[in-house]
């Protein structure tokens, strides 16, 4: 995540079209956000269009703007979402459903940037940048023949995978802690923990609706009082079995990197506080941190998620 976070910095720079892919829920929207803010278009509109949640007939409309009196009920003249973004970033989330027709003149749009309202006869110049998710396989979508491959490679300048919560040791806690401290920040209530039952279900649980899933869970639990503490327990399933590898050092090594990225968490980074939870001595920590190749200075996954302390 760090390092997907570092080429979205790098990214953000430049005006190259940006292809997300990832599960529901990962973060994709906040990412194409995170493009849009830490470059030169900052000042300039941040417009997202979910392709998926508008019907056929209304998305080219939506898209492109129509002209007073272009189809039956269009009463006045509207501009659409292409030529709101002008000078900022067009986010085309689910770009995977747009249907066929649309396609074509999405194509057309990419290649010269210039657009026409329905029903107009002007041709509008305009300077957006691209971003697109997909939590859909569009190599499948092609060979099917449902996706254009030349719109594919349009669209595909750099591609940024999310990988699911699952796959990111350590983030669940971090997150669920993140978001409690939040909605308590949010909701003026008093401070809430997770005592250990729940840390640890929230870190063993798949979360197959990621961060989303953890978020509404978190909440939930937040606003039934419970402490947050039955967050992720009733659905827990453990992770693939897989292979068990039986090397004792490796399997050592890898519960004490959990242990440490748990400690991290819950207490929000502060070295001193996860020290003490780990037992060890702060020089120690810094050792086994050092060891285990884990940044604190930048070890949150995302600029709004806690900020770690720096080592002294
Ligand atoms: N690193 C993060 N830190 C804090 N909150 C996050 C982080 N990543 C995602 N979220 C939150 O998780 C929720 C889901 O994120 P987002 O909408 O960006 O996901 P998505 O991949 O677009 O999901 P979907 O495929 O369902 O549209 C949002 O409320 C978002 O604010
Ligand atoms: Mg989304």
């Amino acid at each position: 995540m760090l390092k997907l976070c570092r080429s979205i910095e790098r990214l953000a720079t430049t005006d190259v079209p940006v292809l997300i892919l990832g599960e529901s829920g990962t973060g994709k929207e906040l990412l194409a956000h995170a493009l849009h803010e830490l470059g030169p278009r900052a000042d300039k509109p941040f417009v997202p269009i979910n392709c998926a949640a508008i019907p056929e007939t209304l998305l080219e409309s939506e898209l492109f703007g129509h002209e007073r009196g272009a189809f039956t009920g269009a009463v006045r003249q509207t501009i659409g979402k292409i030529e709101s973004a002008q000078r900022g970033t067009l986010f085309l989330d689910e770009i995977g459903d747009v249907p066929q027709s649309l396609q074509v003149k999405l194509l057309r749009f990419l290649q010269d940037q210039v657009i026409e309202r329905i029903g107009g006869r002007r041709q509008i110049q305009v300077d957006v940048r691209i971003v697109c998710a997909t939590n859909q396989d569009l190599s499948t979508k092609m060979a099917h023949g449902e996706f254009r491959e030349d719109l594919f490679y349009r669209l595909n300048g750099i591609t940024v995978r999310v990988p699911p919560l699952r796959d990111r040791t350590g983030d669940a806690v971090m997150l669920a802690t993140y978001f409690l401290n939040r909605f308590a920040g949010e909701f003026g209530n008093q401070k809430k923990v997770f005592n250990s039952g729940a840390i640890s279900a929230i870190a063993e649980f798949d979360w197959p609706g990621n961060i989303r899933e953890l978020e509404n869970r978190v909440k939930r639990a937040f606003h039934v009082g419970r402490s947050g503490h039955r967050a992720g327990r009733s659905r827990t399933r453990r992770s693939s079995q897989g292979n068990i590898n039986l090397d004792i050092r490796a399997a050592r090594m890898k519960a004490e990197r959990q242990v440490i990225q748990l400690a991290l968490a819950q207490s929000n980074g502060t070295i001193s506080t996860a020290a003490k939870l780990l037992g060890v001595s702060r020089p120690t920590l810094y050792g086994l941190l050092e060891e285990h190749g884990i940044d604190v200075a930048s070890g949150s996954a995302r600029h709004e998620s806690p900020r770690l302390e720096n080592p002294p």
